[in-house]
């Protein structure tokens, strides 16, 4: 590198690109750099600031991640105290009208008097937090506390790339920025998930986050910064504190609508909802419209503020007991509320997914009348441990289904025997009777009766007819649908028995069209092996895995007969696909149907294919043999080698257990090694399993 002077030039011109770049990216949603374009400039400011560490300023760029983990936060005393406003839960129009009310009385504004104008923002339900910049750079953020005394957590908040690091364009020596951090409805989800899948690899203190606000209060206090790092926060600034000096010099807003704006072009996101109103028709049109989109905001957002807009007469109207007279939070229906179980019922979707549902003591939450919340699966309903006649917590947020958040500790509390019985999966269908399975390391259970369930007939039909499936040209949804309403078609093989006068006497359905499906389904019965085998839905076996088995096996009898060790040595056949084979076939109600679809007419359907040889076997070296694979390898993704290990015949399993052969350990390997040492199990590398992978297990 050059000299010191010219690598502080470089850094500052980077940080400054960069900064504009996050921004444009993060809060504006409107790139101008391609992701690599804006990695390249940060390595080099990161290579940089490696060589002469004293350019790393806590503004940089670079520090949004990192830092070092915590023993416990310090406490920050306000400069100006974080107030709390008053909340207006009368969720009628009223509300309004009785904030107007008393703002005009404090004012001593008459009946007819001029009307007052306000602004009226989203009441964002996440933490309040304090950002303290100074001379441009975040200095400091403090979360609200006792609204007296907060802690401090600059360093995660850092890690929030919806907050600038530096301000955008002048700033004053010291300004404070508040507003909310919270958590979008899809990255809680997201975590959620992933939380879940950890849960469900042994991880036991790990867990899952009830609603997107309480699963930001942990990010924004959790003592490691990565960690913090990991759950994606997000803000809406609304509202100043400290700011010196506080009059002459400092930015010119003489109205709380002039200040979004000024926190806007500082770089912090401003809801785009934010509107000015004058009078109480104008807020109650404003509480109404939000109300409205609710349920389609990507966020939580509990009510509405409407804050007086002049600052001068906020000054004027002052504080009673800590809340501000110029500002009301005007309340939703809320999303969470308490009701009783009144049963567990299990759902079928129309991929054969078995959900089970608590059938809930009618409640009013977040907007709609509410009988039935997901439990989601086996797992959580356990973990949960939802009971008949317990008290719960449901949540309805946005468009999603309502879901069961968790069970008050009055009801866990009870002694077991006054409490319903233990959540079980059933292990049948409720509604075709078939085997219902829960693959390995899969949270669901699935009916196992495809193309026999009536949860699944219209979805088991499409897909039969697709165009890469028997191929019935002209056979789309709307009709299946149709057909299966009306009760048409209960079975595949009713399908073939739909007569011409049946299809035209149908609503909608010209002659032309109807002769035409005539012809479509009885061109469709001259088919293939793999196109038939495809057809029939079984899960995991897509087109090329049918392929697969039609080659190898070389008729339908084979297939539908052969062992799991059999189906193992097809090629690209693992022990999932071998498992979801067997189960079909072995549900009586599948079978049934296959011999009626390619019975001969006219008792069966008629549907024939020509079937051919058994091909040679290829070798399966490593059947048998299982394997863990952990940590991030030199060269192969973990699916990579998961697909060549399963190719090969071996088995590879999710975690490690006296009976795994192999542990492959990559870098930062965790736990799952620990393990593997402590028990014995022989621990390799990508180099040998390569080895492996070619010439099969042989000492070297
Ligand atoms: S203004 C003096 N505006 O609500 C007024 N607060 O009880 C101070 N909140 O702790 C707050 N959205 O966490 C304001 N647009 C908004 C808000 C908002 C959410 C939260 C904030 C505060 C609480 C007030």
């Amino acid at each position: 590198m050059t000299s010191r002077d010219e690598a502080a030039r470089e850094a500052a011109a980077l940080s400054e690109k960069l900064h504009r770049h996050a921004h444009l990216y993060y809060v504006l949603d409107a790139p101008e750099l391609p992701d690599a374009e804006y990695d390249k400039l940060f390595q080099r400011l990161q290579a940089i600031e490696a060589e002469y560490p004293d350019l790393r300023t806590p503004d940089s760029p670079t520090q949004r991640v990192g830092g070092k983990v915590l023993d416990g936060f310090t406490k920050v005393r306000h400069r100006v105290p974080m107030l709390s406003i008053r909340t207006e839960t009368d969720i009628t129009p009223g509300g309004a009208s009785a904030f107007d009310a008393r703002v005009r009385k404090e004012l001593g504004l008459a009946e007819d008097g001029p009307q007052v104008a306000y602004v009226c923002e989203l009441k964002f339900d996440g933490l309040a937090m304090n950002l303290r910049y100074e001379h441009g750079v975040l200095v400091q953020a403090a979360t609200r506390g006792d609204g007296e005394v907060g802690e401090e957590v600059t360093q995660n908040i850092r890690t929030v790339r919806e907050i600038p690091l530096r301000l955008n364009g002048k700033a004053p020596p010291v300004v404070e920025v508040r507003g909310e951090v919270y958590m979008k409805r899809a990255d809680f989800d997201a975590l959620n998930e992933r939380q879940r899948e950890k849960i469900a690899a042994g991880q036991k203190n790990e867990k899952v986050f009830v609603n997107p606000r309480n699963a930001a209060a942990g990010a924004v206090r959790q003592l490691d910064p990565a960690i913090a790092a990991a759950r994606p926060l997000s803000f809406f600034a609304y509202g100043l504190g400290e700011v010196t000096p506080a009059g002459e010099g400092g930015p010119d807003c003489p109205t709380q609508f002039d200040w979004l704006q000024q926190f806007a072009a500082w770089g912090f996101p401003v809801a785009t909802q934010t509107a000015r109103a004058t009078g109480a028709i104008e807020l109650i049109a404003f509480h109404e419209n939000i109300g409205r989109q609710r349920d389609a905001l990507p966020y939580d957002i509990d009510g509405v503020v409407y804050k007086v807009d002049s600052i001068g007469l906020q000054r004027q109207l002052g504080f009673v007991s800590r809340e501000p007279r110029w500002a009301v939070a005007h309340k939703y229906p809320a999303q969470e509320q308490l009701t009783e179980v009144l049963g567990i019922e299990i759902q079928v979707g129309r991929t054969g997914k078995l959900t089970p549902v608590a059938k809930l003591a009618p409640v009013f939450v977040g907007g709609v009348t509410v009988t039935n919340a997901t439990l989601h699966n086996e797992d959580e309903a356990r973990r949960k441990d939802v009971r008949v006649g317990d008290t719960v917590i449901v949540r309805r947020a946005g468009d999603v289904i309502p879901e069961v958040v968790g069970v008050v500790p009055e009801s866990l509390a009870k002694p077991d025997d006054q409490r319903g019985p233990l959540f079980t999966m059933p292990h049948q269908c409720p509604v075709c009777g078939s085997e219902a399975v829960r693959e390995e390391e899969e949270v669901d259970y699935r009916c196992t009766g495809g193309l026999f369930c009536a949860a699944q007939r219209k979805e088991a039909i499409l897909h039969f007819a697709a165009r890469r499936a028997v191929d019935v040209d002209g056979l789309g949804d709307k009709l299946v649908e149709q057909l299966v309403d009306a009760n048409l078609i209960r079975t595949l093989p009713d399908l073939y028995k739909l007569g011409f006068t049946t299809l035209a006497g149908l609503d909608r359905m010209a002659e032309k069209s109807a002769k035409n499906l005539v012809d479509a389904l009885e061109a469709s019965k001259k088919t293939t092996l793999p196109r038939f085998l495809f057809g029939l839905g079984i899960r995991h076996v897509g087109e090329s895995t049918a392929k697969d088995l039609a080659k190898h096996f070389g008729k339908l009898d084979s297939i539908m007969d052969a062992t799991e060790e059999q189906l193992l040595e097809v090629n690209d056949v693992g022990p999932v696909v071998a498992q979801s084979l067997r189960t079909f076939f072995d549900q009586p109600h599948n079978r049934e149907v296959v011999e009626q679809l390619r019975g001969r007419e006219p008792d069966g359907c008629g549907l024939s294919w020509e079937e051919g040889e058994p091909a040679v076997r290829a070798p399966k070296p490593l059947a048998g043999l299982t394997f863990v694979i952990t940590g991030t390898l030199p060269t192969l993704s973990r699916d990579e080698a998961k697909d060549k290990l399963e190719a090969a015949g071996a088995k590879v399993s999710g975690s490690v257990s006296k009976k795994t052969h192999y542990l492959v350990a990559g870098e930062e390997a965790g736990s799952k090694l620990d393990k593997a040492r402590d028990i014995g199990v022989e621990v390799i590398d990508e180099a040998r399993l390569l080895e492996i992978l070619a010439h099969g297990v042989v000492a070297d």
